[in-house]
């Protein structure tokens, strides 16, 4: 059996369960390239400052490389006797080129290892999440612009409210996703900072050049406490509580495609590729992605509040609590990078269902505050009109007809004021298109800001 790195001041073999409860190899293996990059970088530096050798240094590299090779190939033997990602190929470098490998280790601790690694990482993954983002927003603004001029009702309450386009409301979706977006990036400044030279916790007596070393690695600037770089987590928790927010959105997407799915909305059509059946009931399809990834948002939400409770209490330094990190990080980002791509892949054929939507806006009296407006443009005080209105609703609903179906003498039984010109306005089309202003769901609105959407997109 393998004998463990640490085990010179030990007199008794590790506990057989123990070795399996303080392991983590099973899934910190994930961090292998990382790893090695890092241990590449810090080999380099190592040779730089002299502590290396020029070949010492050669050999480290070369032996890195091929044992990536043998990770990538799937022969490397993970031991769980080595415990984690760092031990198992430190010690497989040494058992490969021999005295080199001991000293790769000078001037690093597993504790500013771990924490490089799990950045190297989480920067990588977050460059992949933003370029799903950013493939989700480009198809919602293809479907935005082609449904410019489509008409739905908007809801509050999930009441009919006022008539909008639906490209309008996609760009809302779209919207919420810029937020996300920039949330992202701005939390890759904080992930992209490095730990290596911290050491265990206190720094090193060797004289590590870790500017150097920070460069090689692609990161911003070394760590500038030791005792802070080994122990914070909080880029982690910050990355979570990105992902917890997209995953709501994700979320609240999913409820209005399910809805909307429904025979009883009718809006759209889900693709079949997306959808799954019945194993009993032969006509259904039910949209089991979007409730998929509705689903999903709890377990993101929950690895955000264990991150938290993880770091609560711990006292500076490292602690072996933090090793626990790993798995509510891994699955965050497996989950979210999974959701995205769900819906990046499924929007371009989400069908609408223009006449259902259309229809649907014409039930429950969308235009009920055109007609108030209207009011007010006559010279009627908003409050007055408000009522008339009211009472008009209340016409249409006694006798089964929408306003636009009231006589003229009927409506002008409530207000003198109304004129022949109202039909106009009492239209669905009339009602989007007089909400004309920027960020308002007009379709030359609509139109504009896909245009200006696109120019942003175009500069990422
Ligand atoms: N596997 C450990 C982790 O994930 C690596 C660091 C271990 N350091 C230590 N002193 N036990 O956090």
């Amino acid at each position: 059996s393998e004998p463990k790195p640490w085990a010179g001041r030990f007199t008794e073999a590790t506990d057989a369960f123990v070795e399996a409860f303080t392991a983590s190899i099973d899934f910190d293996k994930r961090l292998a390239p990382y790893d090695i990059q890092g241990s590449i970088a810090h080999a380099a530096m190592l040779k730089r400052i002299g502590v290396l050798s020029e070949e010492e240094c050669e050999i480290i590299t070369q032996g890195l490389e091929h044992i990536r090779g043998e990770i990538e190939r799937g022969e490397f033997s993970w031991s769980v006797k080595l415990e984690d990602v760092h031990m198992n190929i430190e010690a497989r470098l040494t058992e490969r080129i021999g005295e080199a490998g001991k000293k790769l280790h000078t001037g690093r601790s597993r504790n500013d290892q771990v924490a490089t690694d799990v950045r190297l990482y989480l920067r990588h993954e977050i460059d992949q999440i933003v370029r799903e983002i950013l493939r989700l927003q480009a198809a919602l603004l293809d479907l935005a612009e082609r449904e410019a001029d489509t008409i739905m009702p908007g809801f509050t309450h999930l009441q009919v409210a006022q008539p909008v386009t639906f490209g309008h409301h996609l760009l809302a979706w779209y919207e919420m996703l810029s937020r996300d977006y920039e949330r992202l990036l701005d939390c890759r400044k904080r992930v992209n900072i490095m730990p290596l030279g911290a050491a265990a916790l206190a720094g090193t007596t060797f004289p590590l050049d870790r500017f150097y070393t920070a460069e090689l690695l692609g990161f911003d600037r070394p760590a500038a406490n030791s005792l802070d770089a080994v122990s914070d987590r909080d880029f982690a928790v910050e990355f979570i509580a990105c992902a917890s927010l997209i995953m709501m959105h994700l979320s609240r997407f999913s409820e209005e495609l399910i809805l909307w799915t429904s025979a009883q909305f009718g809006f759209i059509d889900l693709p079949d590729a997306f959808c799954t059946g019945s194993s009993i009931m032969p006509q259904k399809k039910n949209p089991d992605v979007p409730e998929l990834v509705r689903g999903k948002s709890g377990r993101v939400f929950g690895h955000l509040m264990s991150l938290l409770t993880l770091m609560k209490s711990q006292p500076l330094a490292y602690n072996k609590d933090n090793q626990e990190d790993k798995e509510p990080l891994f699955d965050t980002v497996d989950t979210l990078r999974n959701c995205l791509r769900a819906f990046a892949d499924m929007m371009p054929h989400v069908q609408p269902n223009r006449d259902s939507m259309y229809k649907s806006a014409q039930k429950g009296y969308a235009t009920a505050t055109d007609l108030a407006d209207y009011l007010v443009r006559k010279g009627v005080p908003f409050r007055d009109a408000h009522e008339i209105v009211g009472k008009a609703v209340r016409l249409g609903i006694e006798t089964g007809r929408d306003l636009s179906r009231l006589s003229l003498t009927e409506l002008q039984q409530l207000s003198a004021t109304i004129g022949p010109d109202v039909f106009e306005i009492l239209t669905l089309e009339g009602s989007v298109r007089a909400r004309n202003h920027f960020g308002g769901t007009a379709p030359n609105q609509v139109r504009a800001a896909v245009k200006q959407a696109r120019r942003r997109l175009e500069e990422v």
